[in-house]
């Protein structure tokens, strides 16, 4: 265990650590996307499925990774090595590591587009532009930002300026102070909007459709977009969490932590469905519209509703946090690995990685616009493209080769030692990753890449 160590810095305590690892967690995922594929997916058997999936395979390779990412103490790709090292394993191990840093960048040249969306109707909002809007009228508003490439393109960069300027910082003066503010504006935004949600006099039907399973509704694409989800919501597979599990010390607990950000993921998105279809059903508004749902539905029922000025304005003000926490964990797997394998401080590194992933973002502003009927695999166009290939390839790869890793490379001592769980649950946890994890990333994977047209 004397192997690696080449992380120099730590979490000033387990909450700030568990806080980061929620803020990374909580995001577009939960805000936007969860809402939005439960309304395609017909409600309750939809986050029934979901909930099995973060339960059976979530929470296993959210644990597996941050063990492999405190016992490596290094970044993702020298870590893989060094604990491939110690297990005499493969040295290609180390691609795992790379495969998680380039799927962090990639991921974040587009995310901050689409949180760049949500600064520009945060401002609109704030200007008062969505008072008496009409649903023709928010449409005509969001097609408009997407047409106007100069325009995404100032809030593209804004987001990324506010995400390189905080991770330069360092871990303890940059994303710490950043969390601790960040994380309780968070929870306090989505409670003053879930108390107005009970008010709409739409809340308990918004209840009844998310708790109340008709599995009639349910198809197996939408058993598979559950699955899929949980990657993605839970950060895991592309090494965030392996990275923030590196700087955490010995003490601490793994499953504690697990099991908190796992709960805070699930509780948020649950929070934020409820609010939105609570407005969406007292507009008598349609819940399967699909990625427009929070930018082209909210809007009509917030210029329509009482203090929908002020709540409108707040809810994008709460997608612009959310958004920024995930960021900033996107950038740090390749940011600890610039600096720890490649000795370059990490202010400079920060910038210069930090510019390069806001280049590549230009291609995704290019492709709601000029570049929008250029293909680039099948059908899908740069930003497609980008999205599927990050979230439908290389998170479930990485998480599948994650659980292999700990459940069939590692030694029983240290993986006991990491874990510090009685034997029972250390037994059933061990079982999942075996098979039930990688059994079902591999029916995923599949099937994504079956659908895909070449
Ligand atoms: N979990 C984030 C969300 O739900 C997205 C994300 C994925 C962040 C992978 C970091 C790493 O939006
Ligand atoms: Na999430």
């Amino acid at each position: 265990m004397q192997q690696g160590k080449v992380s120099p810095v730590s979490w000033s305590s387990q909450t700030v650590f568990i806080l980061a690892a929620i803020g990374s967690a909580v995001g577009l995922g939960n805000i936007w996307k969860f809402p939005y594929i439960t309304g395609e997916n017909g409600g309750g058997a939809f986050v029934l499925v979901y909930l099995a999936a973060i339960v059976l395979i979530g929470l296993p390779i959210l644990l597996a990774e941050l063990i492999l990412g405190r016992s490596a103490k290094a970044n993702p790709v020298q870590g893989m090595g060094y604990l491939a090292a110690q297990f005499k394993a493969s040295r290609w191990w180390w691609l795992l590591g790379l495969n998680g840093v380039l799927a962090g960048a990639l991921i974040l040249s587009f995310y901050t587009v689409i949180a760049g969306w949500a600064v520009a109707y945060f401002v609109s909002s704030a200007q008062g532009a969505f008072i008496n809007i009409s649903s023709s009228e928010v449409g005509a508003h969001f097609d408009k930002l997407l047409l106007n490439p100069w325009e995404l393109l100032l809030w593209h960069t804004i987001f990324s300026l506010v995400t390189i300027f905080i991770v330069a910082r360092g871990i303890r003066s940059g994303i710490e102070k950043a969390i601790s503010w960040m994380m309780p504006g968070l929870f306090l935004i989505l409670l003053v909007l879930l108390g107005y949600a009970t008010t709409t006099g739409a809340f308990g039907q918004s209840f009844h459709f998310l708790f109340n399973p008709d599995f009639a509704k349910l198809s197996w694409q939408g058993v598979l977009v559950a699955i899929g989800h949980a990657f993605f919501t839970l950060s895991i597979g592309m090494s965030a969490m392996m990275v923030y599990g590196s700087y955490l010390d010995e003490k601490a607990s793994l499953v504690k932590a697990a099991i908190w950000i796992a709960i805070a993921d699930t509780v948020i998105a649950i929070m934020a469905a409820l609010v939105i279809f609570s407005i969406v059903f007292a507009n008598s508004l349609e819940p399967a519209v699909g990625p427009g749902l929070l930018f082209q539905t909210l809007p009509v029922a917030f210029g329509q509703m009482w203090g929908g000025w002020l709540f409108g304005t707040l809810f994008f003000a709460l997608v612009i946090i959310a958004a920024l926490s995930s960021a900033i964990s996107l950038i740090e797997p390749a940011l600890s690995w610039l600096e720890q394998r490649w000795q370059i401080r990490r202010a400079p590194a920060a910038w210069a990685l930090g510019g390069l992933i806001w280049l590549i973002g230009i291609a995704s502003v290019l492709s709601f616009n000029h570049w929008k009927s250029f293909s680039l695999l099948g059908d899908r166009n740069i930003f497609d493209t980008l999205d599927f290939i990050t979230t439908n390839i290389m998170l479930p790869l990485g998480g599948l080769m994650m659980s292999l890793f700990v459940a069939w490379v590692m030694d029983k001592e240290t993986r006991r030692s990491q874990l510090n769980l009685n034997s029972t649950f250390e037994r059933a946890l061990v079982f999942d990753l075996k098979w039930i994890a990688p059994v079902a990333i591999a029916l995923v994977f599949a099937v994504n890449l079956l659908s895909a047209p070449t």
